[in-house]
């Protein structure tokens, strides 16, 4: 192993720079080189990637979003997408590639693994939280936060106007920030894509929380939920729920951007410099993880093929604490 090529794919989350920074330094502390590929796989595709130093990394380990860019690409998905990215790695006589994203990018990384006998070693990186293997994803914490910040703001409006307001935060498959910010934000309700959602039991438990005189109530949805997100679930709820006054926000991409917080960048960066180690050792088509604070090596195929469990026991209390 000499030379290893670093990209983020998919949907940039908060701590993939300090997650690049970590693979870079680590790399050059074991006199490997290494190429940074602009734009994920599309880039990789293009061969659009020049080489790095540790300096080019000085001053990221703060910054959200990612100085790599990133590309939902369509192309990649293909044989023939995979093929071109496989021929780019070997004619540039790249040993390995280090692939920082989420369940997409770890699904495009196994294919091109097994197809083309690529190195690959996944490193976690999504606000969703989504991936087996890991406690927790490089961006979830930071996203966490950004949303907990914008239900405590929300919460003074509502409690000034005696509102019920349903606030949608992201999670297109998982329910890990609803659930998490629900409890941080103190919300009477949690709907989650996880479990199938009775919009009667949505109401007879939104009756209950009304009727004990709360002067304000926070449902939080997550944009998977069965319901179809907070606009779907406000028609529903509208007829019977008339005599309040009701409003919806969605979060949206607020909370895929920020500065990482402490927790973020030093999980990316344990898991940036785990993933240079763990190829300089021999491995390849796995992910880094940290499972009770212990670092952990999960084959890719994992990482995405299984649902991971939503924890059951803060659903329970954030039904007794509403
Ligand atoms: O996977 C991260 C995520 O932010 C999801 O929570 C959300 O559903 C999706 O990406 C949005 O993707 P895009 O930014 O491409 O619209």
């Amino acid at each position: 192993m000499k030379t290893i090529a670093v990209l983020t794919s998919g949907g940039d989350s908060p701590g993939m720079n300090a997650a690049l920074r970590a693979v870079v330094r680590t790399a050059y502390s074991l006199d490997f080189e290494v190429y940074a590929i602009s734009h994920g796989y599309k880039g990789l595709i293009e061969g659009n990637m020049k080489k790095v130093t540790s300096n080019d990394v000085s001053n990221v380990i703060q910054r959200g979003g990612t100085v790599l860019k990133s590309a939902r690409c369509e192309e990649f998905r293909t044989e023939e997408g995979r093929a071109k990215a496989a021929k780019v790695l070997q004619n540039n006589n790249i040993d390995a590639l280090v692939a920082i994203g989420g369940d997409g990018t770890f699904q495009g990384a196994a294919l091109l693994s097994k197809e083309h006998n690529i190195n690959v070693v996944g490193i976690p990186a999504t606000i969703d939280n989504d991936l087996v293997g890991t406690d927790e994803t490089i961006g979830y914490d930071t996203a966490l936060n950004t949303a907990m910040e914008a239900i405590d703001k929300i919460r003074d409006t509502a409690d000034a106007h005696d509102r019920l307001f349903l606030v949608e935060v992201m999670g297109r498959d998982a329910g890990f920030i609803a659930l998490e910010t629900g409890i941080a934000g103190g919300a009477e309700l949690i709907l989650l894509p996880e479990f199938l959602t009775d919009i009667d039991d949505v109401k007879k438990s939104l009756n209950e929380v009304l009727s004990a005189q709360r002067r304000s109530s926070l449902v939080i949805v997550a944009e998977g939920d069965e319901t179809g997100g907070a606009i779907k679930l406000s028609e529903q709820l509208q007829p019977e729920f008339s005599k309040y006054e009701m409003r919806v926000c969605i979060l949206g991409h607020i909370q895929r951007g920020g500065n990482p917080t402490a927790r973020d960048r030093v999980l990316a960066s344990r898991l940036g410099s785990a993933a240079v180690k763990v190829l300089a050792e021999g491995h390849s088509d796995v992910m880094v993880g940290i499972v009770n604070s212990k670092m952990k090596i999960t084959p890719l195929k994992m990482t995405f093929g299984k649902k991971k469990d939503i924890n059951f026991d803060l659903l329970e209390l954030s039904k007794i604490l509403r």
